[in-house]
């Protein structure tokens, strides 16, 4: 600042502070010999707002955190450093494929041409469609599917339109009557959430010995009521049904249609394509496959994609191309919107970003590195690993408490694996490394894993020892978060 600016300003508090108002008018930047704060630190006014709202909607008091900005950055810093991140080091949870993503994605979506606001006219945004009609495109390339839907904003929200899209193709065809999606014990959790919030009774199938799809106990469950198969392939063991068109042909001959979840593509990607199967209809996990940390790493993006006797039921708006540009348009027989404009949007810029980066040799690539990967680290550890080859992911058995050996592998500075799920498992341990770990990374994995097998039972229940805050109580944690800033000088 000038120094004929920090006078103006000067003079503007000293004449403030005449009239006794305004707190930034008490703040003095220069005072003859000395300069000081232009801002006072911690500096608490009480300020009275003349207002028209009814005294019942208006309060006295707002408690909000009194900090000046190197309060608030160290506060900041100081929780990254209690936090464990992908950027710290490997995140083996099961079912989350929480691989790094590169910051390259990032640079594109943070481009001024994404600011688009939605509500301007579709000739304004032919950019913005234009990527979306690739990415459409594209999508329906990889899955081996007739049209996709960027929509909806998770992996089960794409559950939820896909079977709201099957309900509906099944109600035009005069087959509304049909009650029941069957779901392999395998399945995902949120295909069973998602066939019950649609309305539907869900018939779970058992595995059979090798942890697949007990393809007898499917042909007993297939019937006139069946609306719809939800497979997870490769399944919650890491497992790629290897039944697969015997189950198609199954459930397609009881009239029922098959669904894909296609959350764990990363380890499929230019190998298989739902669509060959004799899918349906699918989901991709964006935030999973295509770049975006998955979970409390931000929001994610669900598209489905179907077959071409679906795609009239798709939601609404689609992007088409039309005169040498694109539109949007309402597919005939939509079942509506399912989010706002086109959901989380930097989501798919960052996913498109990710596959023209890649492109089909690195997609490929992507594939084969998750598969070893998983396949290296199960060879590694001494927890009996059921079950295999795998594909994405797999699932070793405790000897001890499942947490347990979850808490101790803190102190040795790496993150646990997703455990006690699935429960055909006993003291699951459900491990993803995800294709973009190196061979040493894995090594410390995996090494992790064996110390904590060799300790001894009562060390692990005491375990964690060396991480910033020791066993919590889980389900109070999650019902009764402290998340005020205070509650930091307690831990
Ligand atoms: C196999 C599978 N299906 C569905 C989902 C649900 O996705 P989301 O968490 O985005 O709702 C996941 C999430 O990890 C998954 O792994």
């Amino acid at each position: 600042m000038s120094q004929k600016r920090h006078e103006r300003r000067t003079e503007e508090a000293a004449e403030g502070d005449d009239e006794g108002d305004a707190p930034h008018q008490q703040a003095r930047w220069y005072d003859g010999d000395r300069y000081e704060p232009l801002l006072d630190e911690k500096s608490t006014d009480t300020v009275t707002v003349e207002s028209s709202l009814p005294d019942d909607l208006t309060r006295e008091e707002l408690t909000l955190p009194d900090l000046s900005e190197p309060e608030v950055t160290r506060h900041y810093t100081r929780l990254s450093q209690m936090n464990y991140g992908i950027d710290s080091g490997p995140i083996p949870l099961g079912s989350c494929t929480m691989k790094y993503n590169p910051a390259f994605t990032e640079d594109v979506a943070a481009h001024p041409g994404n600011r688009v606001h939605p509500l301007r006219t579709d000739e304004d945004k032919q950019g913005i469609l234009g990527l979306l009609y690739e990415l459409q495109e594209t999508l329906a390339t990889v899955g081996g599917m007739d049209a996709v839907t960027l929509q909806p904003p998770a992996g089960a929200a794409g559950e939820f339109t896909g079977i709201q899209v099957a309900k509906a193709y099944h109600e035009a065809n005069g087959e509304g009557e049909r009650s029941e999606v069957i779901v392999p014990e395998s399945a995902h959790g949120t295909n069973f959430a998602s066939a019950a919030m649609a309305g539907y009774d869900v018939v779970e199938l058992p595995s059979n010995e090798d942890g697949r799809v007990a393809v007898d106990a499917l042909e007993a469950a297939a019937g006139e009521d069946t609306a719809l198969l939800m497979l997870t392939n490769p399944n919650t063991l890491g497992l790629f049904e290897r039944d697969i068109t015997e189950i198609a042909d199954i459930v397609h001959e009881a009239g029922g249609l098959l669904y894909y979840d296609g959350a764990n593509l990363n380890s499929l990607l230019g190998k298989a394509r739902p669509g060959d199967m004799g899918f349906d209809v699918m989901h991709f996990n964006l935030h999973k496959t295509f770049a975006t940390p998955h979970g409390g790493g931000g929001p994610g993006q669900g598209p489905i994609g179907v077959s071409a006797d679906l795609a009239p039921f798709l939601p609404t708006p689609q992007v088409r191309e039309a005169d040498g540009g694109y539109e949007t348009y309402e597919p005939d027989h939509s079942i509506g919107r399912v989010h706002e404009f086109m959901g989380n949007w930097l989501v798919l810029v960052k996913a498109y970003a990710y596959i023209l980066r890649h492109g089909d040799v690195g997609l490929e690539r992507i594939s084969e590195t998750a598969v070893l990967n998983a396949n290296y680290l199960a060879e590694r550890i001494e927890y009996e690993v059921p079950y295999g080859p795998f594909h994405h992911e797999f699932v070793a058995s405790a000897d001890e408490d499942a947490a347990d050996v979850a808490k101790a592998m803190l102190d040795h500075g790496v993150h646990p694996p997703t455990t006690k799920w699935p429960e055909i498992v006993d003291e699951a341990l459900m491990t993803e490394p995800t294709e973009t770990e190196s061979k040493a990374r894995l090594d410390d994995l995996a090494a992790a894993f064996n110390a904590v097998a060799a300790t001894d039972p009562e060390d692990l229940a005491a375990a964690p020892n060396e991480t910033t805050a020791r066993r919590i109580d889980q389900a109070d944690a999650a019902r009764n978060p402290r998340l005020s800033w205070h509650a930091l000088d307690d831990t």
